[in-house]
């Protein structure tokens, strides 16, 4: 199974700004980016969520980060998951998981998944990415600093890790989509 961290960020790698402040995407060009999240969407088959993520989200007032794909809740919380599970029970189920992350996507992968979405945040993708259950990570890079807020991978021990550039896109306003897929360390 392919696991994928797609999400934007500043220069300085993080997700959202201090107080989940979301404006710095204000700068990236909206259209070329809806495109190519549509095209990549349109080829995954399952989503994993932190609950942080989701709760940020409904705080946009969005109940799920997307309509019509299983989702997998990383989450103790289970009054979240149960106002997930809710919000579209016959379109888009929703699993609420805990736990070692290798266990969960061994657990997806057994369910007939292929393409996993990591839909945020940076401390489900620093899981995957630790556990070394990280295939590809793409990053729309707006160009912007915050100096606060939350990383694009947070996890206490990361490991050192390669990927190859396969992809490097312009949008308009200085803004940037790469996409790395990941290669082992050189011996
Ligand atoms: N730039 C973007 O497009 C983008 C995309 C996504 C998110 N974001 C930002 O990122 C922020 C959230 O990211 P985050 O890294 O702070 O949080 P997150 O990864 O979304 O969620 C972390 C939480 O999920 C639960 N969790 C994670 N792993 C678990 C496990 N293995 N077992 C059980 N529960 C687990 C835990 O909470 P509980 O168990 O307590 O529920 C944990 O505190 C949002 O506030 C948003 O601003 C930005």
């Amino acid at each position: 199974m392919h696991v994928v961290w797609y999400t934007a960020m500043s220069i300085d790698g993080r997700i959202a700004g201090a107080g989940d402040d979301m404006s710095f995407l204000d700068a990236v060009d909206g259209s070329g980016e809806e495109r190519d999240f549509d095209d990549f969407i349109a080829g995954i088959d399952a989503i994993v969520i932190g609950s942080g993520t989701l709760r940020w989200l409904h705080g946009q007032g969005h109940d799920l980060p997307h309509r019509g794909l299983p989702i997998w809740l990383l989450s103790h919380d289970e009054e979240l998951a149960a106002r997930a599970a809710a919000a579209d029970p016959a379109g888009t189920p929703v699993t609420r998981v805990e736990g070692d992350i290798a266990a969960v996507l061994d657990g997806i992968a057994a369910a007939g998944h292929e393409r996993v979405w990591i839909g945020g945040g940076g401390n489900v993708a620093g899981q995957a990415l630790a556990a070394g259950r990280l295939d590809e990570v793409i990053l729309t890079v707006a160009p912007a600093v915050l100096a606060a807020g939350p990383a694009v991978f947070d996890h206490p021990a990361l490991g050192r890790n390669r990927f190859e550039l396969a992809e490097c896109r312009e949008y308009g306003s200085g803004s940037v989509r790469l996409r790395w897929l990941w290669t082992p360390l050189p011996a």
